[in-house]
This record gives structure tokens, sequence and C-alpha cells, in this order.
């Protein structure tokens, strides 16, 4: 199992050689594990990339990518990039260089990889998790960031923190599905992207109890400088992008809907018009619109998470079983309501329980039991 882990520095001098060893050291508990290091640097002026140039002499496994001082969002990008394509990493680990998220820690985030999760978040918000020394501007920053955009605006709820970087990342059927050429953050927006890119892969997430220090050496890259704007209307904008894309599927799904209940009418009158029994020309047109669900959504509305191959024919039944639900909620709706409204209510109530209940139902069944995460 190859862990690459993904270093992005500015400035860290004093820090980077006391990181590498650190990460050494406690993958050598562990030698089921090949430890690799990647550092990003952005050609900081303190000379951060002459300590690792002297660090490669040291130990093998010490990657080094140079760049110009673009933010930390495109050296991560660059930084994941390299570790899957070129490093061929199991698994990746970014995390800062300042040890305010401990390394010692990152046997626990792997852990929980060998456990069966794709993706485990070292967490401040989550019991057993906290911030060591933070100021009133720093905290509200990051609550503005964390659960106005990141929770409520973009609605990513994979996890509660949302804004650090150190976490385990399984890239096999996850990180290798992510688009990370199609990423454009520049700074800190990149966090919450890359979560939300995780998601859609259907990786499986699990957040992992941190204690969030002061810096070791050196000051902080992130807070009001002349990138702060920019980075903080980015992250506006990355919030609001990845609502509109989470509605695009939820948009996508109620299409497919529209379009199955036009078979299903047609499939219905067609056969009706043949002498068939009524009963039964109802439920060859569900199963027509059944069929038609399934197709369309598995290549348009979750095309992301599609299922392929050997699994398709239980998934189908798995499906028709979920639609058996969505017949039984709106026969119990039906029946409960012109009891107590009279016949002539039996439209409304239908088309009623399709909107509130049936389509809410069937959404949170797909996302959940069908076009989930292939374990
Ligand atoms: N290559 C590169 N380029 N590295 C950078 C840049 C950059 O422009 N800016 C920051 N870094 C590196 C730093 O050297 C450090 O290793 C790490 O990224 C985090 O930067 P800090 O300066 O320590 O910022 P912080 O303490 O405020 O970081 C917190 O917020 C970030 C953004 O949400 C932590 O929670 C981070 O984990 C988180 O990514
Ligand atoms: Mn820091």
């Amino acid at each position: 199992m190859k862990i690459v882990h993904i270093i992005p520095t500015y400035n860290e001098k004093d820090n980077i050689g006391l990181m590498i060893e650190a990460i050494f050291k406690t993958g050598k508990k562990y030698p089921r594990w090949k430890n690799e290091i990647l550092v990003v640097d952005d050609h900081s002026p303190d000379g951060t990339e002459k300590t690792v140039r002297q660090y490669q002499k040291k130990y093998p496994g010490i990657y080094l990518l140079t760049k110009k001082k673009e933010g930390l969002g495109k050296a991560l990008i660059m930084g994941y990039t390299c570790a899957v394509q070129k490093l061929h990493a199991d698994i990746v680990i970014p995390n800062d260089a300042d040890f305010q998220w401990e390394p010692a820690d990152f046997p626990k985030l792997v852990k929980k990889l060998e456990e069966g999760y794709d993706v485990a978040v070292a967490s401040r918000h989550v019991k057993g998790g906290k911030v060591i020394g933070w100021n009133w501007f720093r905290k509200l920053n990051h609550d503005i960031s964390n659960c106005l955009l990141a929770w409520w605006v973009a609605g990513v709820h994979e996890v509660k923190d949302h804004a650090g970087n150190f976490k385990a990342i399984r890239v096999k059927g996850i990180l290798e599905k992510v688009p990370l050429y199609k990423m454009m953050n520049a700074g800190f927006s990149f966090q919450l992207h890359i979560l939300y890119e995780l998601s859609k892969t259907g990786a499986k997430f699990v957040e992992v109890p941190v204690i969030f220090k002061e810096r070791k050496f050196g000051k902080s890259k992130i807070g009001l400088n002349k990138y702060y704007l920019r980075d903080i209307v980015e992250y506006i904008r990355s919030s609001i992008l990845i609502r509109l894309d989470r509605s695009a599927s939820f948009f996508k799904y109620v299409v497919v809907g529209i379009v199955g209940f036009v078979i299903q009418t047609v499939i219905s009158k067609i056969l009706i018009a043949l002498f068939i029994n009524p009963g039964v020309a109802v439920t060859f047109g569900a199963e027509g619109a059944i069929i038609s669900n399934f197709i369309l959504n598995n290549y348009w509305t979750f095309s992301h998470k599609k299922i392929k191959g050997k699994g398709m024919f239980s998934k189908f039944i798995q499906f028709n079983l979920v639609s058996l639900g969505s017949i039984a909620i709106q026969g119990v709706t039906v029946g409960v309501g012109t009891f107590f409204l009279g016949n002539a209510y039996w439209f409304i109530l239908m088309v009623f329980s399709i909107i509130f209940l049936v389509i809410p139902y069937s959404y949170f069944a797909y996302n959940r039991f069908i076009w989930k995460s292939e374990k």
C-alpha cells in the first residue's frame, strides 16, 4: 500500500525538515505501508526548496515540485495530480507543513480506509476534536466559510469540517475519478471543492476527531493579505456553483420522472385500446416507466455514479422494489385521502403525493440504495 503525503509549502524552511522526519518516524511503525512525501513549493523566498533537496539526499521517496506563487489551491491540484498519475499512490494524505495538524495522527486516518471508508477527514468539529489558539477574527472567518457557505449555501453535508487540509483519500475508484484538470481553485476554496468532487464519486466519508494546534514556526499565509479578497470571492463563487451543480442533478431526476409518467400513460392507453384489462395495462405501463427511469437515471442523472456490468440486474430489481414503495405511497395517500374528502379529490391527492412524498422519497432512496458507492 503506497501512501503519498502531499505537503504544500510557502516559506516553511523551519518546518519542512521536521515534518519530513515526523512522517517517516510515524510511518516506520507500520511496515505494511510505504510512505513517500511530495512537497509542492511555490519557489518560497526563504529557500524551503533547498532544505527539501538536502533531505532528498538523506532519504529516498521524497519528491519536490516547484512552481511560481499561485496560491494553496493550485499547489494542491498539482500535488494531487502528480501523486495519482506519476507516483501511482494508493492513498494520498495532504497536510500542512506547520504541525497545526499533528502528522503522527495520520495512521488513524489510514486505518479508517482499511476499514472500508474512502475518505477520512481530520476534523475539529466532531466529539473529541477542537481548535487551540484562534482569535475572534480567525474564528469568525472559519464559521462563515465552514457553516454558512460550505454547509448551508453549497450543501456539502458529508462532513462538518470542510476547511482543513489533513485527510486520507483512497485513489482507486475514488480520487482517480475526480477530474482534477477541471478544477481551477487558486485559494482555499479547493478544500470544499475537492470534498464535493469526492462525494460525487460515491465515496464513503468519515470524520476523525483531532486537535488543531498553533503553528510550530513561521507565519500563517492565510488571512488578511493581498490574496484575502480574491480567495473569499472564490469561496463564495465555488459554494454557489456547487449548489447549482447539485440542483442540476435534481432537475434531471424530475425530467426523467416526467418522461416516465408519459411512457406509462401511452403504454396504458395503447393496451387498453387493444382491449387488454385496464389493471394489466396499467401494470405494464408502470413497468415501462420503471425501465425508462432506471435507464435514464443511470446514464444521465446519476451518470457520475453509473452502474455497470454484472451488478446491473440486481440493482434493477432493487430499483423495482423502491418503485413499489412509490406506488404504495400513492395508493395509501389516495385511499386514505378520498375516504375522508370524497372520491372527487383523487387526482389532487395523487399529484400531492407525487410532489411532496414520492419525489423526495425516491430521490433519497436512489441516492442511498441504488446509485451509491460500489463496494
Ligand atoms: N505551495 C503553496 N502555495 N503552499 C501554500 C500557499 C501557496 O500559495 N499558501 C499556503 N501554503 C501552505 C503553507 O505553507 C502551509 O503548509 C499550508 O499551505 C497551510 O497554510 P497556512 O499558512 O498554515 O494557513 P492556515 O494555518 O490558515 O491553514 C488553515 O486553513 C487552510 C485553508 O482552509 C488549515 O486549516 C489548512 O489545513 C487549510 O488548508
Ligand atoms: Mn497553518
